[in-house]
């Protein structure tokens, strides 16, 4: 298959869909990959890095679409990329249609085959190509937070850890899935004093198992939440109810019972937030202060770290490409479960529920769709 990795132009999107180890197998598997020029500078790769892995390196973004049969991408395409699109090709990247309505329509009407990302899922409902970013962003939680705790930054001006004879900060976090483990993690190896707080009891068990003893845990209800943030130094807001918009635990008249240069990192932001006064920030402006509380609420949180975020991203994207490029999408999502599940639009229709009932658009069932194609 001839395979085409374009630079992303999203505005400060640093990551790469494909790293010259990718490239190298691909080539393994005797596939053609074309690159194009500076695609992988921000994630410290090279064109030359790419080359000899035995990519050939194209100028423009136009060559890539132009050449491709899959295109691998990291964020949807923007509307100067509408048009590039060619029927019947295969784009394998993070789309989140239902937050657009300009780009279901635009790859509906490029009858592109768009498989994304987020909703590739495995059998325990787990979103494999999702879990990396929210390691990334659970693990940088604790590291922007415990910036903005200095004094200069506006915060309490505490350490996380402490030092011999001083306290350490202490540290709340709302949430004990795949970015709240990764956060009481980080947040316990600087030394703070952590709780986790989670609804679900058997996952507040296995976390007590597994957790360091700097790491409590603590059933999530409204009345230990408010008392938890009278002390907390930091408070990483991490919950997620599937397919909802995030509860507001802290409300904007709990505000006032924390201490001042309290700083919150609500990392579900992108999801509405789960503390009332949070609203997306970006990483040129990433905090606003409310009250004297420090709201630190980024919404792609993984783009600060592109060299992390490429290679954890392609860790996971890597062996779903190569089954593409080796069956073909039809038989690899046929005889695939969880790839057949990423397959959101193809070929003018909308085989994914969730897009068509966004928009009330007709749905059809992606089974119907395979078997035209068998
Ligand atoms: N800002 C960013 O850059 C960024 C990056 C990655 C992920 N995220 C977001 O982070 C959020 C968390 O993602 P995740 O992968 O950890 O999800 P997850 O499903 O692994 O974990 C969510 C946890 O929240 C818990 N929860 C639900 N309601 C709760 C409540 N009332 N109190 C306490 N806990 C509650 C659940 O039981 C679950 O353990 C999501 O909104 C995700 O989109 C943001």
């Amino acid at each position: 298959m001839i395979i085409g990795v374009p630079k992303e132009i999203k505005n400060n999107e640093n990551r790469v869909a494909l790293t010259p180890g990718g490239v190298a197998e691909f080539k393994k598997h005797n596939h053609t990959v074309y690159v194009q020029a500076t695609a992988g500078l921000g994630s410290g790769f090279s064109d030359e890095d790419y080359v000899a892995a035995g990519a050939q390196i194209l100028p423009t973004i136009e060559d890539v679409y132009g050449i491709a049969e899959m295109i691998i991408k990291v964020k949807e395409p923007i509307a100067s990329e509408y048009n590039l699109v060619k029927e019947g090709q295969l784009i394998f990247t993070y789309f989140h249609f239902a937050s657009s309505e300009e780009l279901t329509h635009a790859m509906i009407e490029r009858k592109a085959i768009c498989l994304a990302y987020e909703t590739v899922e495995k059998k325990d409902r787990s979103l494999p190509l999702l879990i990396p970013m929210s390691e990334v962003a659970g693990r940088m939680a604790p590291q922007e937070g415990a910036k903005y705790l200095e004094k200069p930054m506006k915060g309490r001006g505490i350490l996380l850890g402490g030092v011999p004879g001083v306290k350490p900060a202490e540290v709340l976090v709302l949430g004990g899935g795949i970015v709240g483990t990764q956060a009481a993690k980080i947040a316990a190896g600087f030394g703070a004093s952590v709780t986790i707080m989670d609804i679900n009891l058997s996952r507040l068990r296995e976390l007590d198992n597994i957790m360091p003893a700097n790491v409590k845990t603590q059933m999530s209800n409204h009345y230990n939440i408010k008392e938890a943030i009278k002390t907390a130094d930091l408070i990483i807001g991490a919950v997620l109810i599937p397919g909802a918009k995030a509860p507001h635990l802290i409300t904007r008249d709990m505000l006032k019972d924390m201490r001042p240069g309290t700083v919150l990192v609500d990392v579900a932001v992108d999801q509405g937030g789960c503390i009332e006064t949070c609203k997306p920030t970006t990483h040129e402006n990433p905090t606003f202060i409310i009250d004297d509380v420090v709201h630190y609420c980024v919404a792609n949180m993984p783009g600060a770290v592109p060299f992390t975020s490429t290679l954890a991203l392609t860790n996971a994207t890597l062996p779903y490409a190569v089954l593409l490029a080796n069956k073909g999408w039809q038989a690899a999502c046929s005889q695939n479960d969880e790839l057949r599940l990423g397959l959101n639009v193809v070929n003018g229709e909308v085989v994914y529920k969730g897009v068509a009932e966004a928009f009330n658009l007709p749905y059809t069932s992606v089974n119907n769709v395979l078997e035209a194609y068998a």
